[in-house]
């Protein structure tokens, strides 16, 4: 359960290759019409790539306070002062000190159902996008422990 949880979740790295993929588009090889050339090698990456950029989880500010009161209910599970689970046979990711990017992404992708697991399904889709940022928020200031 616990294996792969720290990367299931999280968005395609894009920085580093987005200009190697543009360039490898706009490579000048074979001959074809100019104004081809232009969409299919220009314009067309260029818009995939916006596109994938504009699906990265915005750096929305979330409300830590808020945040804080919302994530009573999960202490049961994700049990706060220690970061542990509050059962011992019951593995649970630790979330308190979790980077706030990560965190925000995992809870949406639980309340979109790309990510399975029942209880985190039904606690992420009783949740806002405002909501989902400010438990990131609240989680992310949480200094980690071991
Ligand atoms: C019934 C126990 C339970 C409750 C209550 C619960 N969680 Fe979880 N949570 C889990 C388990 C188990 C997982 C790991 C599920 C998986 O493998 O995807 C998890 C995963 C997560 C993750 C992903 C962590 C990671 O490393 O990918 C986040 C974030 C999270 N929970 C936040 C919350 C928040 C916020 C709440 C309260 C609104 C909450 N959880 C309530 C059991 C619980």
């Amino acid at each position: 359960m616990k294996k792969g949880c720290h990367v299931r979740g999280l968005p395609p790295r894009l920085g580093k290759d987005a200009p190697a993929i543009l360039s490898v588009y706009a490579a000048p090889s074979d001959p074809i019409e100019p104004e081809q050339t232009l969409m299919k090698r220009i314009l067309l990456p260029a818009a995939s790539l916006a596109l994938a950029l504009a699906a990265l989880p915005a750096a929305a500010s979330g409300d830590a306070e808020n945040g804080k009161a919302l994530f009573y209910t999960c202490t049961g599970c994700h049990g706060i002062e220690d970061y542990k689970n509050a059962y011992p046979t019951y593995r649970v990711p630790k979330v308190g000190g979790q980077n706030e990017a990560y965190l925000v992404a995992a809870l949406a992708a639980y309340k979109k159902g790309e990510r399975k697991h029942p209880t985190m399904q039904a606690q992420a889709e009783s949740f806002s996008d405002q909501e989902i940022a400010d438990i990131a928020a609240y989680l992310s200031s949480v200094k980690k422990q071991k």
